[in-house]
């Protein structure tokens, strides 16, 4: 198999995944929509449903995107409860731990997930791993970010630019072990707005594109 057969098979199992999550959207919902590639699909298939549900986004390429096609999303003020929140991940292992924030947007996205009833994730296969791995992106208060990352040990900033809430993102190379101690350690670090590792118990769904089929995982029963 080439590499481009590779992304093929890669773009078709998150495209499922997406229309997948698409269909459990009702009319009269807020939906909270996520960030990256895998969302990309969701949103075209959200906007081909025509809909009347009103919509919040993770990042402002996905609030453009989003109204481009058609979709009513508004600004996260106001609006204190949404019915689902759908997005993707960098990085699921067994019990339903995920790193999010390979697109910079981990702090949003968090936050989109925790004010959702119902918070589904939508993968392409080749996101499953056995055990998390480094990098696990995060997002640091600018004011004395430098002390922040010695604090952390081994981080460093990212190359990409700064968050649209004006953060430094950086990652974590450390080891991961067990995620709920590292969460809980990272978190306890002053300057630390928001790491990327989600919680099992905040996730609903998982909807794993996998080959032509759709398999479901709820990690938080
Ligand atoms: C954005 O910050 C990330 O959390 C994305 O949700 C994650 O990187 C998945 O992106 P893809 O769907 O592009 O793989």
């Amino acid at each position: 198999m080439t590499d481009s057969d590779d992304q093929g098979y890669i773009d078709s199992e998150k495209r499922l995944a997406a229309e997948a999550a698409a269909e459990l959207v009702e009319a009269g919902m807020t939906v909270g929509l996520g960030t990256g590639s895998t969302v990309a699909y969701l949103l075209g298939a959200l906007a081909r449903r025509k809909l009347d549900i009103t919509c919040v986004a993770t990042s402002p390429a996905t609030f453009d995107t989003a109204r481009s096609l058609g979709l009513d999303v508004r600004e996260f003020t106001g609006i204190d409860h949404l019915d689902v929140t759908i997005d993707g991940a960098d990085q699921v292992d067994p019990a339903g731990w995920l790193v999010k924030g390979g697109g910079g947007a981990h702090t949003r996205e968090k936050i989109v997930a925790a004010a959702a009833e119902r918070y589904v994730v939508i993968v392409s296969s080749n996101k499953l791993v056995d055990a998390l791995a480094a990098p696990v992106p995060l997002e640091l208060l600018a004011f004395g970010h430098d002390a922040t990352l010695r604090a952390l040990g081994d981080a460093r900033v990212s190359d990409k630019p700064s968050s649209p809430d004006n953060g430094v993102l950086a990652d974590y190379f450390g080891p991961i072990g067990d995620p709920g101690e590292l969460a809980s350690r990272l978190s306890a670090i002053p300057g630390v707005v928001e790491h990327g590792l989600f919680a099992p118990a905040m996730v609903s769904d998982i909807l794993v594109g996998q080959g032509s089929r759709v398999h479901r995982r709820c990690p938080g029963d």
